[in-house]
């Protein structure tokens, strides 16, 4: 049970540049690999989205004059309607544009805001079960633990590690937390480790949610990118479950354009789900959230409409893994992710091995310890990893690969314990 009760407690960026703040990096000289900092830390796509997403930014630039409207525009809702039903193969009329799609400024905002207005619905009731329980996956993405903390709930980790496929077990958990649980995260593909939940996976957490009574927000964000295999979906799973509106019962997912299309600074996807959490969250996001402006909706509509930007960077980032198989081999437990760009290497201590690849090779990777958090018994499944990011442009990716595998090859697979290289904080 964590007991960090800041919101900057989780962020792992916070945590990084403390970690190497005071150490120059220290770039190799040798023109073949480069001599800037390369900075494989943060999963920012690098590559640049269509050119008519600028072309109907100005085309609808009249627009900026007006407050965005809460829903979005009937266009966006059924752009984001019609890719859902073609991506996951849906029963047409699942997804009503109307009652089932909120728009969103990115999948993060809105993943926040589920959890804050799901906190309605509980807040005040009476604590016979105990104090409400957030599931969230460890490793996990940083906003689930902070909104679980916002709500004034308690985030319960659960781990999802190599042993299980690098996906969590909700299921495992015991009845009395499983009864306390009013929301659920998952994120699939996931960030970090690239791990894709299937079908039936999806469905028993459904119907898990459905026994115990709690929400499940599917973060699918990364559900775009990926080598060959399109990763399932928790709407196809709900489909499965039943017909109409009672298929979506305690179901949100998020999608967003950031990975898709190369666009997070664009800030657009959007969630989709139950009629009933939707309007919740629409809600919510009207008290606090900034709405999508409709020059972004009117961008964000043709994008959701267009495929070949998308396979164009599926095809990039197939290159960059390419070049990370060649160069890593079986070393430091690689395994091409399911989908999402990150690589989640073993290289026995996280924090040590940044400190060692910024101080020597000056590139920056995330420990694994930093996205993740550490349990009752001391053990935090992130400490033997580093999360790579393979945004970059092959060169560029190639570079700060070989740098890595210079450095930690150097002394044997693994790198020494954090105090070896004087790493502490
Ligand atoms: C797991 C995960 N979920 C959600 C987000 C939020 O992305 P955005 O708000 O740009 O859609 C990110 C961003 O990096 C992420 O890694």
């Amino acid at each position: 049970m964590a007991d960090r009760r800041s919101l900057q407690a989780f962020h792992p960026f916070a945590k990084l540049n403390s970690l190497l703040d005071g150490i120059a990096p220290g770039c190799p000289s040798s023109t073949e690999a480069g001599s800037e900092p390369i900075l494989l830390s943060i999963g920012e796509p690098k590559n640049q989205p269509p050119a008519f997403v600028a072309e109907e930014i100005t085309a609808t630039a009249a627009t900026w004059s007006r407050y965005p409207p809460p829903r979005g525009t009937e266009a966006y809702r059924s752009a984001c309607v019609d890719w859902l039903n073609r991506r996951f193969a849906l029963p047409e009329g699942l997804i009503g544009e109307d009652r089932s799609i909120q728009p969103l400024p990115g999948s993060r905002e809105g993943l926040f805001f589920a959890l804050l207005a799901a906190a309605q619905g509980y807040a005040g009731a009476p604590e016979s079960k105990g104090p409400p329980a957030v599931l969230i996956p460890n490793p996990f993405y940083h906003v689930y633990a902070g909104a679980a903390l916002a709500a004034g709930a308690e985030p319960v980790f659960v781990p999802a590690t190599a042993e299980n496929g690098f996906l969590p077990d909700f299921a495992a958990l015991d009845t009395t937390t499983l009864d306390r649980a009013v929301f659920c995260f998952l994120c699939s593909p996931s960030n970090p480790q690239g791990a894709a939940a299937d079908v039936e996976a999806l469905g028993r957490l459904i119907e898990l949610a459905r026994r115990h009574d709690f929400i499940v927000a599917f973060d699918e964000c990364y559900a775009e990118i990926y080598d060959r295999d399109a990763p399932a979906g928790a709407l196809q799973a709900a489909a499965l479950t039943n017909s109409g509106e009672a298929a979506l019962d305690r179901v949100l997912v998020f999608h967003s354009l950031s990975k898709r299309s190369s666009a997070p600074g664009l800030r657009c996807g959007f969630a989709a789900g139950s009629a009933r959490l939707i309007d919740g969250l629409d809600m919510a996001l009207r008290v606090g959230g900034a709405g999508v402006p409709l020059p972004i909706l009117a961008a964000g509509t043709r994008l959701w409409r267009e495929e070949s930007h998308v396979e164009a960077n599926r095809a990039y980032y197939r290159e960059n893994f390419a070049i990370a198989e060649r160069l890593l081999g079986n070393r430091f437990g690689f395994r091409k992710p399911d989908g999402g760009f990150f690589l989640w290497l073993d290289v026995g201590d996280g924090e040590a091995a940044a400190v060692k690849l910024w101080r020597e090779a000056g590139v920056r990777v995330v420990p694994g310890a930093y996205v993740s958090e550490t349990d009752a018994s001391g053990d935090n499944p992130g400490r033997p990893y580093i999360r790579v990011a393979l945004v970059y442009d092959a060169k560029t990716t190639e570079d700060g690969l070989k740098r890595i595998v210079d450095v930690l090859a150097r002394d044997g697979s693994k790198a020494p314990p954090a105090a070896a290289v004087g790493a502490g904080r």
